[in-house]
């Protein structure tokens, strides 16, 4: 009873009870246990996301995907660049590097993909820390300004995949979405 104070004033330098160390011992293997089996995860898990990261100035992370972008901007028919809402529809080649930058408030370019072509996506943040989820797939990440996550995905469905903010960024939060299509 924590009320009354110990009868034995010197408690701590009782030896420990046999039933407690069990549960010690026992507490302490499940977290080692789950420690290294977070490598397991890697392989069978299917909720956790394989990914590298490094550190870039988000300056030159932007000018990268400028770079990018006009590298490999779509043009049409009459040899005019493509855009939606006023952003540029990029497709990367197939294999090969992508990228997008998160910003307040939008995704930028808009990536056009080929359907079971593998691409290295890469992400960073031009100013402030966002979310980025991948609608309707199980693709979530924190977005921070200063570190370049690369997500190495392949497509298996063609159709148009929305990217929503979901980490609180300021009044333009709820606006802040973009798009990724897959075509065949
Ligand atoms: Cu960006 Cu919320």
């Amino acid at each position: 009873m924590a009320i009354s104070p110990p009868t034995n004033r010197l408690w701590w330098k009782d030896p420990i009870h046999g039933i407690e160390l069990f549960w010690i011992v026992i507490a302490f293997l499940w977290g080692l246990f789950m420690f290294f089996f977070m490598i397991a995860w890697h392989f069978i898990g299917q909720q956790n996301l394989s990914n590298e990261t490094y550190k870039v100035q988000p300056s030159a992370y932007v000018e990268r995907v400028d770079a990018f972008a006009e590298e490999f901007q779509v043009v049409d028919a009459a040899g005019k660049p493509v855009e939606e809402d006023g952003v540029p529809v990029v497709r990367p080649p197939a294999g090969g590097d992508a990228y997008i930058v998160a910003r307040l408030w939008e995704f930028w370019p808009i990536l056009e993909l080929k359907k079971g072509e593998s691409y290295r996506i890469h992400l960073s943040s031009a100013d402030w820390q966002h979310g980025f989820s991948l609608q309707p797939t199980n693709i979530n990440i924190s977005i921070h300004p200063g570190y370049e996550h690369i997500i190495t995905l392949t497509p298996t469905e063609s159709g148009t995949f929305g990217i929503v903010c979901n980490e609180f960024c300021g009044v333009g939060h709820h606006t802040m979405t973009g798009r990724v299509r897959v075509v065949d």
